[in-house]
């Protein structure tokens, strides 16, 4: 496999000598789409406001593209990554054009490439035919459009993204997943964070992590997260009474829809069996025996129970 893009080592940050907001923290990014997941609080920003070095570690360290960024090549890191916060504030009376030059300067780029640049990054966040509205007078979805096209001014190779989503119509939405894929397929990393769970999946995220109370819970792609929970999700046709009353006492979870039959169980062979059996005494055809695996939705919600009964037993041993 090839090295991380990022890579933390026990990160942590305490505020205030006692809010432990990121705790020991061992995360692993690798080319493609990281969704960074956890509910509100988890230590979701903390931890990006160390990864951009806005925030200094309490303890543990950080590399980015194999370094260390407390390094001296610190700002050699930094002109790698672009950002998005969670709740940018930009130059408000400035047009969409004006900004993208403004950061063009900044970077002490040629007046001819930001010029190229503006004009296709304009296109890629579709907003070319505003360049020259205010930004103050955009919509949500158009702001966190520019925020892309900013952060992307000096075609950076790791794209840092909080919460990008939250705030955008359904619409909006989808218009951002689209163009986080497109990013995806000129080759950029993004760690995305967000609580927002099927849109990890709507992205076709490469692997998640999740954080709770600043501790990971789980790592990998949704896949090795469904196989490491060790439930499995299977979907059975026809949705036969029988089917349902035999599998009722062996399954840990079970819902229906007009055709099927959707079980949640930790022993595929014993449903398997008995599906098989009843088909036989009852001549009752399987038209579908199919295993799905967890919506992220359900692995989310699985490892945060997980971890919170962990929690609890924890204090109650203390
Ligand atoms: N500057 C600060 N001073 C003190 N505590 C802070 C500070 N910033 C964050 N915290 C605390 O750290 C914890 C993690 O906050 P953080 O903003 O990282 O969560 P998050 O996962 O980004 O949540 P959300 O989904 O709501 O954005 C919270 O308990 C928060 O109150
Ligand atoms: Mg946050």
């Amino acid at each position: 496999m090839k090295n991380p893009i990022i890579q933390t080592f026990e990160l942590t940050k305490i505020f205030n000598s006692k809010t432990i907001a990121v705790n020991k923290l061992n995360i692993i990014v690798h080319e493609g789409i990281y969704g960074f997941l956890g509910p509100n609080g988890a230590g979701k920003t903390t931890t990006i406001k160390m990864l951009i070095g806005s925030l200094k570690p309490s303890s543990g360290e950080i590399e980015i593209f194999g370094k260390n960024i407390n390094s001296n090549e610190k700002i050699n890191i930094h002109k790698l990554i672009g950002y998005v916060p969670e709740n940018p504030i930009y130059f408000m009376e400035m047009t969409a054009e004006k900004l993208l030059k403004h950061i063009g300067s900044i970077f002490h780029m040629p007046k001819q490439e930001i010029k190229s640049r503006i004009s296709n990054l304009l296109k890629l966040v579709e907003l070319s035919n505003v360049k020259s509205r205010k930004i103050a007078k955009f919509s949500a979805g158009m702001k966190q459009r520019i925020g892309i096209a900013q952060a992307l001014m000096n075609d950076p190779e790791l794209l840092i993204l909080d919460e990008i989503t939250a705030n955008l119509d359904p619409l909006g939405r989808n218009q951002m997943i689209d163009l986080l894929k497109e990013l995806r397929q000129q080759g950029k990393t993004m760690l995305i964070s967000t609580h927002i769970l099927p849109e990890v999946q709507k992205m076709s995220a490469d692997s998640i992590g999740i954080i709770n109370q600043g501790n990971l819970i789980m790592e990998g792609s949704i896949q090795e997260l469904n196989e490491r929970l060790g439930t499995k999700v299977i979907r059975i046709t026809p949705n036969n009474d029988l089917f349902r009353n035999s599998l009722k006492p062996i399954v840990s979870k079970i819902e229906e829809d007009a055709d099927s039959l959707i079980i949640e169980a930790n022993d595929l062979k014993q449903v398997w069996t008995t599906v098989a059996q009843i088909s036989l005494k009852n001549n009752v055809v399987i038209k579908e025996f199919r295993l799905t695996g967890l919506e992220i939705e359900n692995i989310f919600m699985k490892a945060l129970e997980k971890d919170n009964k962990n929690v609890e037993l924890k204090n109650i041993e203390d």
